[in-house]
C-alpha cells in the first residue's frame, strides 16, 4: 500500500510536526509500504519533500526543522491556500499528481490546528481518503481545551477548575474575567485554547501579569483558557486502539527539573532540559490501575480513534485529574506516548504498523 506521511502544517507545532515525521519516516516499513512524504509549509502550500529522516530532527543546539528546507524544487507545489488572497490554488501535475491518486492512506503528522483539529480529516473525508486516527469530531474537540473539558463534565469525568475567556469576553469586559481568574486563586496557567507543545502557554502568579498572558495566549488563539495550578504529579497514559477495542500503555512519568517552571517547549524538547521521564511511572498496582481506566474512559467520552496520549495530575489525595488529551501525540525520539508503548510490549515500527494497517480496516 502507498501511505501519504504529511507533516509540518500551520500551526505553531510545525517543527514538532516535522520531527515526529522524521522518527516515523525512519521507522516505517519500507518493503511494506510505498511511502509519500508531504510536507505542509508554515503558509498552507503542500509539497513534494525529500524523504529525508535524517533532516527532520532539533540539531543539537537546538534548531528546529522546517518544510520549507526540504521542499522538492519546481512543481512539487500541490495545493496552495493562500489566506491573505482568499486564493486556493490546485496546481496538481504531472507525477505528484498521480502519485496522489494511488495514495491508499494518508497518516497525518500534524499537531495543533490545521491538522490535529479535523480540518485535514474533513478533507479527506470528503476525498474518500482513509487516515490514521481519530475523525473530524473527536479531533476537533480535542483540540479545544474548553470543549474538552465540558465532555469530560458530561461524561462525569474529573477535570481541574478552569475559566475560558473569549474573544467578546476579553474585548467587550476584561475586568469580569480577571475577576473569574483571580477566583482560582494564583498561580494560574494562561493557555490558547487551541494549541500544543506548551505553544503560547504562561504561569502566573499575580493578577498584575495577567493581561500580557492573555495577550500573548492571544497571539495563538483568540480563546485563551487559564487553569487553576494542580498540585501533583504528571502522569500520562498511552491509548491505542485493537482489534477488541482500545487499550491502555503503561503509565509514564514527567518530572521536570532544570529550573522549568513547568513542562514547556524547552522541556519537552530541547537538548539537556533537565526533565526526567520515568518510563513506566512509579505507581502502585491500583493507581496504575485506575490512570488506564480513566484514559480508556477518556478515548471513548470523546469518541477517539486509533490512537490519543492521556495527560493527567495525579493529587496528593490519590485522585487523578484528567489535564487533556492529545489525538496525534508527539512521536518524536523523546516523546512519550511511543516510550510508553514500547515499556508495554510494543515497539516503534509495530505501533506505526498497527496505525497504519488499523485505517487501512
Ligand atoms: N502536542 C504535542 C506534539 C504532544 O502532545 O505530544
Ligand atoms: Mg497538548
Amino acid at each position: 500500500p502507498r501511505v501519504a506521511v504529511v507533516f509540518g502544517g500551520r500551526s505553531s507545532e510545525h517543527a514538532i510536526s516535522c520531527v515526529t515525521a522524521g522518527s516515523v519516516l525512519a521507522a516505517i516499513d519500507r518493503a511494506k509500504y510505498d511511502v509519500l512524504p508531504l510536507g505542509i509549509t508554515q503558509d498552507g502550500r503542500w509539497a513534494l519533500v525529500a524523504d529525508a529522516a535524517e533532516r527532520l530532527a532539533i540539531g543539537p543546539s537546538g534548531d528546529l526543522p522546517d518544510v520549507e528546507g526540504i521542499a522538492e524544487p519546481g512543481g512539487s507545489v500541490v495545493l496552495a491556500a493562500d489566506p491573505t488572497q482568499r486564493e486556493i490554488t490546485v496546481v496538481a501535475q504531472g507525477e505528484v499528481a498521480k502519485l496522489l491518486g494511488e495514495v491508499d492512506v494518508v497518516f497525518p503528522l500534524l499537531h495543533g490546528p490545521y491538522g490535529e483539529d479535523g480540518t485535514i480529516q474533513g478533507l479527506l473525508e470528503l476525498a474518500g481518503v482513509p487516515y490514521v486516527g481519530s475523525g473530524v469530531l473527536a479531533s476537533a474537540v480535542s483540540m479545544d481545551k474548553e470543549y474538552m473539558k465540558r465532555v469530560f463534565e458530561g461524561f462525569g469525568l474529573p477535570v481541574g477548575p478552569y475559566v475560558t475567556i473569549r474573544p467578546r469576553d476579553w474585548e467587550r469586559d476584561p475586568q469580569t474575567s480577571r475577576d473569574a481568574v483571580a477566583a482560582l486563586g494564583f498561580p494560574v496557567f494562561v493557555k490558547p485554547a487551541r494549541a500544543g507543545s506548551s505553544m503560547g502557554i504562561t504561569k502566573v502568579h499575580r493578577i498584575e501579569d495577567l493581561d500580557a498572558a492573555v495577550e500573548e495566549a492571544r497571539t495563538h488563539d483568540p480563546k485563551v483558557i487559564v487553569e487553576g495550578m494542580l498540585r501533583g504529579r504528571e502522569i500520562e497514559c498511552g491509548v491505542l486502539e485493537f482489534e477488541d477495542g482500545p487499550r491502555a500503555s503503561l503509565p509514564a512519568e514527567i518530572r521536570v527539573g532544570g529550573g522549568h517552571e513547568f513542562y514547556d517547549f524547552a522541556a519537552k524538547y530541547l537538548p539537556d532540559n533537565g526533565t526526567e521521564l520515568d518510563v513506566p511511572a512509579k505507581l502502585t498496582g491500583a493507581e496504575t490501575g485506575e490512570a488506564q481506566r480513566l484514559a480508556v474512559a477518556a478515548f471513548e467520552a470523546l469518541s477517539c480513534e486509533g490512537l490519543a496520549r492521556v495527560d493527567f495530575f495525579l493529587l496528593e489525595d490519590g485522585s487523578y485529574v484528567i489535564n487533556e488529551v492529545n489525538t496525534m501525540p508527539g512521536f518524536t525520539p523523546v516523546s512519550m506516548y511511543p516510550q510508553m508503548w514500547k515499556a508495554t510490549g510494543v515497539d516503534y515500527p509495530a505501533l506505526v504498523d498497527r496505525l497504519v494497517q488499523a485505517a487501512l480496516g
